[in-house]
């Protein structure tokens, strides 16, 4: 292991917390990760010293709000591996980035009877807009089923694969359970049918290298809050040839290019998707996440994470009473359980009264709970600051609600 973990622990200053009395173990990176210190001075800078808004001034600071916003984009250039500026639009998150493809590219280019692919292990936001899009159009969405360990069933998919296929939405690592989906031939096999991808990335760009051209994919999207930057920051990667025949599907200042009355005319990518003003701040501290990570090296988060999930994997199957609900071969570091007797609701609250902070509750995926027959579960999701200490903390803590149960 060669991250400096006391170190990286220091750059969150919200780690020293206290909860409760006792020390916060933080194991809720599924829902939002938390801020390193150097990311939340970069916004504070910004509203403090520098706020201004972006593309509208000729006064110093709109410019240089202007200069950051948009070496922000170029940041997430390099993140992604895009091919250019135009393949960055910046969102409010996932969920507002799949909404933008349904919205746009399916309302205008999908009619009755195409099909859309989803799989069993998607968030809410990987479904509802699918399934908004299918009534409006008339499009047929298909399931893709998985396996009790949580696993895509590959050979299923390629069975509901077809001509008739014309987009396929898949998440590449699931935020309930941790599967880490084979996204790559995901994309591959729905390429040679040609359908259109997106990857839903919201849980994997905080875990592992993210290179959208090796993928292949059309569209991805990720949210700036579960990347250690703000919450209300997003990003919509989408193929420059896709994204210029796509219509804006919000209307307001800064996406057009001339306004009368009787007929408006769309600006260039990308602005043509940001109407309004955005999150300028949250922007500019989402760069500065990236570059932090990237200082990082995600070839030492993902052997750091892998040890503490075999770790984890390891303390928890020693626990009684508890099952995990997710035991796929390729996981990211992601425990999602139930314990007899105890409802997963009791148990963050119980866990929550030794400083551990955990998400308890369906996590967006009421389908895959009913797959699972369960109404919810504990999950414990990890993040490259955590540490075996903060495991064994949360089996101590299961233990003390057990005893309390019993
Ligand atoms: N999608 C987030 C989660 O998994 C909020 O908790």
């Amino acid at each position: 292991m060669t991250l400096d973990i006391r170190k990286i622990r220091s750059d969150f200053p919200i780690l020293d917390n206290k909860v409760h009395g006792k020390q916060l173990v933080y194991l809720d990176n599924g829902a939002t990760t938390l801020k390193p210190k150097i990311v939340t001075d970069e916004i504070n800078r910004h509203y403090e010293l520098e706020a201004s808004n972006v593309h509208r001034g000729v006064h110093f600071h709109s410019e240089n709000a202007t200069l950051k916003y948009e070496a922000a984009r170029r940041s997430f250039v390099r993140f992604l591996n895009a091919r250019s500026e135009n393949e960055i639009i910046f969102t409010s998150g996932t969920t507002a980035s799949i909404n933008l493809v349904a919205q746009s590219w399916g309302r205008n280019f999908l009619k009755q009877g195409d099909e859309i692919i989803i799989s069993w292990l998607e968030h809410h936001s990987n479904i509802v807009p699918w399934q908004m899009l299918c009534e409006e159009k008339g499009c047929v969405l298909k399931v893709v089923p998985i396996n009790k360990s949580g696993e895509v069933d590959v050979e299923a998919y390629k069975d509901l694969l077809s001509s008739k296929t014309k987009l396929v939405a898949m998440t590449w690592v699931s935020n309930a359970i941790g599967t880490i989906v084979p996204i790559k031939e995901v994309i591959d096999l729905a390429q040679q049918v040609g359908a259109i991808t997106v990857v839903d990335g919201a849980q994997g760009s905080g875990h592992f290298n993210t290179d959208v051209q090796e993928l292949g994919c059309d569209f991805f999207a990720l949210s700036g809050h579960k990347l250690f930057g703000a919450t209300g920051t997003g990003i919509l990667y989408g193929k420059e040839e896709l994204l210029e025949k796509m219509p804006p599907v919000t209307g307001g200042g800064s996406m057009i290019r001339i306004v009368t009355f009787e007929k408006t005319t769309w600006a260039g990518l990308p602005d043509k998707f940001e109407a309004g003003t955005p999150h300028i701040g949250g922007v500019i501290g989402m760069a500065k996440a990236i570059e932090y990570l990237h200082n990082i090296g995600f070839d030492d988060i993902q052997k750091w994470e892998h040890e503490l999930l075999l770790y984890g994997t390891e303390k928890l199957s020693s626990v009684p009473k508890l099952t995990m609900i997710g035991t796929a071969e390729n996981k990211a570091p992601i425990f999602s359980f139930v314990i007899d007797g105890i409802h997963p609701h009791d148990m963050g609250t119980l866990l929550d009264q030794e400083g551990v902070a955990i998400r308890a509750g369906h996590h967006c995926c009421q389908p895959l709970m009913k797959f699972y027959g369960v109404p919810a579960t504990s999950r414990a999701s990890l993040a490259f600051y955590n540490t075996k200490e903060d495991i064994d903390a949360l089996v101590n803590a299961i233990a003390k609600a057990q005893e309390i149960f019993a």
